[in-house]
């Protein structure tokens, strides 16, 4: 079944990039010239979502004012005929169709996921995780994933290797060896979130992308709180592969933590590198550092 929908949640409290965070949303903190959910939100678009719900909390109205019209700036604009402005303010807005859910209390991943199955439905529908930025043209994250859900019909989750050391900051999964449907393909037998490194069962870390048969739903209902006392979207991932396919998709791209302060610095760098009009005064900036 075709994906037309997606949600992306943006309700964590960010407590990692403080003071940045205390009155603006972390979702909202930009990577070079552009808030770090407008990336994600045009990854999904890019991947042929259209409707786009959002999982927010009580101080994340900025979120819903982004996608929104903003009609003061607009018509300053309009008048000055400022083109290219106005198309900068007027893109988000446009990717697709949007709603928002707020989650009154932060109760974990899993259940953020829950609070949209009101207007998700009995249909398959992808997942994008508000601070994982993936970069990969021309073939998005998630449409990399809706390519494998629309072969197999199954959830699909995007995993990367990552080096031990960093492996308990994630959802771990075990895959099955025979059960692999090429060579980034894997079906999942288990999964477990932030395991110590002693205990992780493999290097396979769940990264903030999947898609998911409307299935999880049921099983997030009777999810009880694992992990750091929340309701974790990787205890519901175990519980739906005991019942039925969910595969392991190694994707192709490049992931940028922007979780924390150093990763959210670097990822801003490694973005206005690849921008031809902020390119040239930042290596003209990094060039007059002479780093050892
Ligand atoms: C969440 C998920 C975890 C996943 C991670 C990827 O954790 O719970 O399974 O590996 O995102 O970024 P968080 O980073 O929100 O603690």
């Amino acid at each position: 079944m075709p994906i037309h929908k997606a949600v992306i949640t943006a309700a964590g409290l960010g407590t990692r990039v403080l003071p940045a965070t205390k009155a603006v949303p972390k979702e909202m903190l930009p990577v070079a010239d552009t808030p770090t959910i407008q990336y994600i939100a045009e990854e999904a678009a890019a991947s042929g979502v259209t409707s786009i719900t959002f999982i927010t909390s009580r101080t994340k109205r900025a979120v819903e004012d982004h996608f929104d019209d903003q009609p003061e700036l607009r018509e300053v604009l309009e008048r000055k005929g400022d083109v290219e402005k106005l198309a900068k303010i007027n893109e988000p807005t446009e990717l697709a169709h949007f709603s928002f859910v707020r989650q009154p209390t932060p109760l974990g991943l899993g259940h953020a996921v829950l609070m949209a199955r009101p207007v998700i439905g009995e249909e398959p529908f992808g997942v994008l995780l508000g601070d994982d930025l993936i970069v990969h043209r021309p073939r998005p994250c998630l449409r990399q994933l809706i390519d494998v859900h629309e072969r197999t019909g199954a959830s699909v989750i995007a995993v990367m290797r990552v080096p031990r050391e960093v492996i308990s900051r994630y959802g771990v999964v075990t895959v099955d060896p025979a059960g692999q449907l090429d060579a980034r393909t894997f079906r999942v037998l288990d999964t477990v979130e932030k395991p110590r490194a002693e205990d992780a069962p493999s290097d396979l870390a769940v990264i903030g992308r999947y898609v998911f048969t409307p299935r999880i739903f049921d099983l997030l209902e009777t999810t009880a709180p694992g992990a750091g006392g929340e309701i974790q979207l990787t205890d519901a991932i175990r519980a739906l592969s005991e019942r039925e396919p969910v595969y392991a998709y190694e994707f192709e791209g490049t992931r940028y933590d922007i979780g924390d302060p150093v990763g959210l610095l670097t990822t801003s760098l490694a973005f206005a590198l690849m921008r031809e009009d902020m390119a040239p005064g930042v290596k003209a900036y990094l060039r007059a550092l002479k780093l050892d």
